[in-house]
């Protein structure tokens, strides 16, 4: 029997929320596994990455290497952080998961930030952390903890947050992330260090500040301390 257009759309409307739903996050995977093609020549974009052959996967494509390693915090945050996410592990591709080796210098600082795809979990392993998030508007409630050797602390997806080392050696902490690729956005960088500028109009009225204030903190140069 023929379906009426009014008995088919309620379903076209559902498939399309379903669908903008499973692209708004990273895809459950369809089968056991899915190692990235690392080919930056690939014309068609992907929710992630075109799938290798899954015959021809290797132990190597599940591996990462040297997180033993410290990140070399000499740099005006005094941080580091390495990531390992699907552009270091192939193998991660659609499973929805990463993590990252965060390294402070005495007194050093991971910038407010956030990461649009991922919640973080965070373990210290070493030294003291005051780590904290603001929830979102209107009430921007800061929500924050100084953390010991072994304490976790967990940073929900989106919302903007920072780890300082309060202690005058350095620290380590280990960060799990609810994407291959939870993507960073740090505050200072993209609003005072983005290219093209945006315009001193904008900022002096979203800031309340002059546009001296505005131009200074334009000069500035803002570290990256993503190290990939
Ligand atoms: C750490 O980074 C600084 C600044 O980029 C550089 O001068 C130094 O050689 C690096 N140290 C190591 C051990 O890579
Ligand atoms: C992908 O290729 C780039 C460039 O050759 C390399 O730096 C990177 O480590 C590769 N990533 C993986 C997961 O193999
Ligand atoms: C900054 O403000 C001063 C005083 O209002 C004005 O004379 C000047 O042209 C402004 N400069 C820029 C770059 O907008």
């Amino acid at each position: 029997m023929k379906k009426t257009v009014a008995e088919i759309l309620p379903y076209v409307a559902l498939w399309a929320l379903v669908s903008s739903l499973a692209y708004a996050s990273d895809p459950s995977p369809l089968q056991d596994f899915c190692v990235a093609v690392n080919d930056s020549k690939a014309a068609v974009f992907v929710n992630g990455n075109f799938c290798q052959d899954t015959k021809m996967a290797m132990a190597n494509d599940f591996f990462f290497p040297g997180l033993n390693i410290p990140g070399n915090t000499s740099n005006k945050l005094g941080s580091m952080v390495t990531p390992v996410t699907v552009a270091q592990i192939g193998g991660l591709n659609t499973l929805g998961i990463s993590m990252a080796r965060l390294d402070f210098a005495p007194y050093g600082l991971n910038p407010p930030h956030t990461h649009p795809r991922g919640t973080e979990i965070l373990t210290v392993m070493e030294g003291t952390l005051y780590v904290g998030f603001v929830t979102s508007n209107p009430d921007n409630r800061l929500i924050s903890k100084v953390l010991c050797q072994g304490d976790v602390f967990v940073f929900p997806i989106g919302l903007i947050h920072f780890q300082h080392n309060v202690g005058n050696t350095p620290a380590v902490a280990i960060a799990a992330l609810s994407s291959q690729n939870p993507g960073v956005i740090t505050i200072a960088n993209a609003v005072f260090g983005s290219k093209p500028p945006i315009s001193v109009d904008v900022l002096t009225k979203a800031f309340q500040v002059d546009n001296n204030t505005v131009s200074y903190l334009q000069a500035q140069f803002w570290p990256d301390n993503n190290g990939y």
